[in-house]
């Protein structure tokens, strides 16, 4: 089956990518991954904060998890190792890019266009093939507008644009009024690849300590349709190529992304869960799924149910109450 895919102008031997997460941070992984028949990997982001602790000579930071679930602790790296200094970040970039043939795309998560951005040019020299932009940024500030939030996403993207000649994807958040329009203010700044969605961390209260819980659930396959939703009316209307990211689990979900239009589908809560062998799982669902349909090729299953290819284009768009409501009795 030919699962060649082309992305962001890298060509890849298959769809799948493991997204950025502390399990490719190592290099023992990384090769594993590439075994398993991965397309490519994303290294685990370097931290805006990384670079200024390490600036101003503090390592307070080290340790500091914005995300972490207790389900995933046991397969990534402590703390300590994950969130690295930015020179041991340009080591791994060196070590993995030099390890293996598949793309090896850095990440870099920042909310401000300050001097961190620089580190992208020393990321490209290390050797990456591509950049993706985590921006991680939630407008907390109740006097941030919503025209603000997209500057920002856009003057960091200009930003690292000027100094980089390799690709740069922007890993993006859902709350945006327009999504769609967002996306082609990111092309015209000079993304090319959007990957849909960052997925934001969603606190929780314990009831009986009242605290505020800060713990983060792996993702589920019910969390794919915010993406797929996105992915299906993008397909086609922008030129960037789109990733899908969030809720993987099954090929299934992996064949759902590619029929509404995705270039690449990527994984990590899967990956923590299962093992990295699961990539050979999704691969071989996919193929036999290709297989089954008379699919010459994953080209030909792509996008054939975005929303500009399927009869009935409003059907991303309404939702069947009437059908819901008949399944309950009130
Ligand atoms: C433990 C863990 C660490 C992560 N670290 C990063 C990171 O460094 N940079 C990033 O952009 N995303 C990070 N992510 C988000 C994943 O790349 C991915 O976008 C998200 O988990 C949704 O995909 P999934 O449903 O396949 O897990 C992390 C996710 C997990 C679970």
């Amino acid at each position: 089956m030919n699962l060649t895919t082309r992305y962001m102008g890298l060509t890849l031997g298959c769809p799948l990518i493991a997204s950025a997460s502390p399990l490719n941070a190592d290099i023992g992984n990384i090769r594993r991954l590439e075994d398993a028949g991965a397309g490519a990997v994303v290294l685990p982001s370097l931290f805006e904060e990384q670079i200024e602790a390490e600036a101003d000579r503090q390592d307070h930071l080290v340790g500091m998890g914005s995300e972490s679930s207790p389900e995933a602790s046991s397969y990534f790296p402590a703390a300590s190792e994950y969130r690295v200094g930015p020179d041991q970040y340009l080591d791994l970039v060196e070590r993995a890019s030099s390890a293996v043939a598949i793309p090896v795309i850095a990440s870099l998560n920042g909310t401000t266009d300050e001097g961190w951005i620089s580190y992208a040019r020393l990321i490209e020299q290390a050797g990456a093939k591509a950049l993706e932009l985590n921006i991680y940024f939630i407008p907390a500030d109740i006097t941030t507008s919503g025209r603000d939030v997209e500057r920002r996403y856009l003057d960091i993207l200009k930003a690292v644009r000027e100094i980089v000649s390799i690709p740069i994807a922007v890993k993006l958040s859902p709350y945006f009024s327009s999504v769609g329009n967002m996306a082609r203010q990111l092309e015209t700044a000079g993304a090319d690849g959007l990957v849909l969605f960052n997925r934001f961390f969603q606190p929780d209260l314990d009831l009986a300590r009242l605290e505020v819980l800060a713990d983060m659930k792996l993702s589920s396959p019910d969390e794919i349709r915010l993406p797929l939703l996105w992915l299906a009316v993008l397909a086609g209307r922008v030129k960037a190529s789109l990733a899908a990211t969030t809720g993987v689990s099954t090929a299934d979900e992996v064949i759902k992304y590619l029929l509404v239009g995705a270039d690449v589908v990527m994984t990590t809560s899967s990956l923590l869960r299962s093992g990295i062998e699961h990539m050979t799982t999704l691969r071989a669902g996919l193929e036999t799924w290709l297989r089954a349909r008379d699919f010459a090729s994953v080209d030909d299953a792509r996008g054939l149910m975005s929303q500009r290819r399927i009869a009935d284009p409003q059907a991303f768009e309404r939702a069947n109450y009437i059908r819901i409501l008949q399944g309950y009795r009130a």
